[in-house]
C-alpha cells in the first residue's frame, strides 16, 4: 500500500474518516444511542484489561488462523455486518473484496447497500445476516435467496429497540439520494470534494435502498420503508429462532446476547454460533460492554457452540484480550467503517492489517505461539470487571 495513504492506528483512519465525510455522513457511522454509556464502556472497558508479558523465550513464529462457522479464516477477526456502507461508491463488494484479500469472512447486513449476489461474487466467505422484518415468509424469502448467492451462514440479529434519541443528535438521512437532496446537503458535501468525486466518478449518488429486502434483480425498498416495516413486525420469539434455525441448513449464528440465559436459550434453539454483543452500543443504552459479559458467556456455552465477541475492538490487542476471555474470534464494525470512508477497499484491508500486527506483538509480548494457546491467565482482569447477567 502506498506510503501516504497507510495508517498505523483505526483511531488514524477514523480522523481521516472524520475529515473525508460530509459531517451528517459520519455522523452515522458513529452511531450508538442515548447518552452512548455503552459505546464508550465497549471500548473503554478495554483499557481496564493488562497483560503480563515475557521478554525471554517468545516463540519465533505465531499462529492466528482458526475456523468461523466452518469457515477457515487467516485470523480471529470477521467483518461485523453493518448497514451504512454508501459511505464508499464500492460499498460492501469493497469491503468484501478486503475481507477476502486477508483471508477472511464477513457478515452482510440486510440493509446493505449492495445486491447479496454481487458480494457473494467476490468473496465465498458470506453470512448473510437478517433482522426480524416482515412476515416468516417473507424472512424465509430473503435467506433463500442469500443460500441461492452463495452465502454459507445466516446471522440473526434480534437485539435492536428501536431508541433513536442521541444526546449529541441523529444525522438526517434523505428518504432517497438524487440530485434535489444532493444539492440539499451541499453546504456540507460541497465542502469534502475528495468524497464528492468518488461518487462523482461513477455517476452515481449513495444509494439509500436496501436490495437485499427486494427480491433478486430488484431495487428493493428504501432504507426509511424498510424500518418502517421492521417496526411494524411483531419480535420473535426463542420458537421462532428455533423455526428459521430448522429451515438453514448450514451454520447459524444469533447476535447480540450478553446473558447467560439468553446464551443457553440460542443453544437450546439449535444455532451453531453467537455473538457477545450489545449492536456497538446502538441497543439499549446501559447495557455493560460486551467484553465484560463475555467470560460468564463463555464459561456456560463455550464447549457447546462458537462464541464470538463483537464491539469495541480497535486493536490486535483487544483480540487477543477477547480470545484469552474465551471468545473463538471477534467481530469488527466501525474500525473497518472507517477505514472504508478513509480509503476505500485498501483502507479496510489496513485495519485488517493493523489488527493482525497487533494480535502478532501481543503473541510474542505473551510468549505464546497461537492464539490457541491463550488463556485467562494471561490477563489481568481487575476485580469488578466482569458482569454475570441472567447467570
Ligand atoms: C453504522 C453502523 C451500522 C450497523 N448496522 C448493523 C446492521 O445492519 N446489522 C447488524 O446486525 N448490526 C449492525 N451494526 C452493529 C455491528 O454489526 C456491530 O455489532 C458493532 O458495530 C460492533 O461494535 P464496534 O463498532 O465497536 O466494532 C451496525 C453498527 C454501526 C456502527
Amino acid at each position: 500500500m502506498a506510503r501516504d495513504t497507510w495508517f498505523e492506528t483505526v483511531a488514524i483512519a477514523q480522523q481521516r474518516a472524520k475529515k473525508r465525510l460530509p459531517k451528517s455522513v459520519y455522523s452515522s457511522l458513529i452511531s450508538a444511542s442515548e447518552k452512548g454509556v455503552t459505546v464508550t464502556d465497549n471500548v473503554e472497558s478495554f483499557a481496564e484489561l493488562g497483560f503480563a508479558p515475557h521478554v525471554v523465550g517468545a516463540s519465533a513464529k505465531r499462529d492466528m488462523a482458526t475456523t468461523v462457522m466452518g469457515q477457515n479464516i487467516s485470523l480471529p477477526v470477521i467483518i461485523s455486518p453493518t448497514g451504512v456502507q454508501a459511505v464508499d461508491p464500492d460499498g460492501e463488494v469493497a469491503v468484501a473484496r478486503a475481507a477476502a484479500a486477508r483471508g477472511t469472512a464477513m457478515g452482510l447486513s440486510s440493509f446493505a447497500s449492495k445486491p447479496i449476489e454481487e458480494v457473494c461474487a467476490v468473496n465465498d466467505k458470506i453470512f448473510f445476516q437478517i433482522y426480524w422484518l416482515g412476515g416468516k415468509e417473507a424472512i424465509l424469502e430473503r435467506a433463500q435467496r442469500a443460500k441461492e448467492a452463495g452465502a454459507v451462514g445466516l446471522i440473526t440479529t434480534t437485539d435492536w429497540s428501536f431508541s433513536h434519541g442521541r444526546d449529541w443528535g441523529s444525522p438526517k438521512i434523505p428518504e432517497q439520494m438524487n440530485l434535489k437532496t444532493m444539492l440539499k446537503m451541499s453546504p456540507e458535501v460541497l465542502t469534502k470534494p475528495r468524497w464528492l468525486w468518488e461518487f462523482g466518478k461513477q455517476l452515481s449518488p449513495p444509494d439509500l435502498r436496501v436490495p437485499n429486502q427486494g427480491r433478486r434483480g430488484e431495487p428493493g425498498p428504501t432504507f426509511f420503508q424498510a424500518y418502517g416495516e421492521w417496526m411494524g413486525t411483531p419480535p420473535p420469539t426463542w420458537e421462532d429462532i428455533a423455526w428459521l434455525r430448522e429451515r438453514w441448513d448450514g451454520p447459524f449464528m444469533v447476535k447480540g446476547i450478553v446473558r447467560v440465559d439468553d446464551a443457553k436459550a440460542a443453544v437450546d434453539a439449535g444455532v451453531s454460533a453467537i455473538s457477545v454483543s450489545n449492536h456497538g452500543g446502538n441497543n439499549l443504552d446501559g447495557t455493560p460492554a460486551a467484553i465484560r459479559c463475555l467470560p460468564a458467556v463463555a464459561e456456560a456455552v463455550g464447549d457447546q457452540i462458537e462464541v464470538l465477541l463483537d464491539g469495541g475492538i480497535r486493536r490486535g490487542s483487544d483480540v487477543v484480550k477477547a480470545v484469552a476471555l474465551g471468545a473463538r474470534a471477534v467481530m469488527i464494525g466501525r474500525a473497518y467503517l472507517w477505514g472504508l470512508a478513509a480509503e476505500g477497499q485498501t483502507g479496510v484491508e489496513n485495519v485488517l492489517d493493523i489488527l493482525r500486527g497487533g494480535i502478532d506483538s501481543a503473541l510474542m509480548g505473551l510468549g505464546k505461539s497461537s492464539i490457541h494457546d491463550l488463556t485467562p491467565d494471561d490477563i489481568l482482569v481487575p476485580d469488578g470487571f466482569t458482569r454475570t447477567l441472567g447467570g
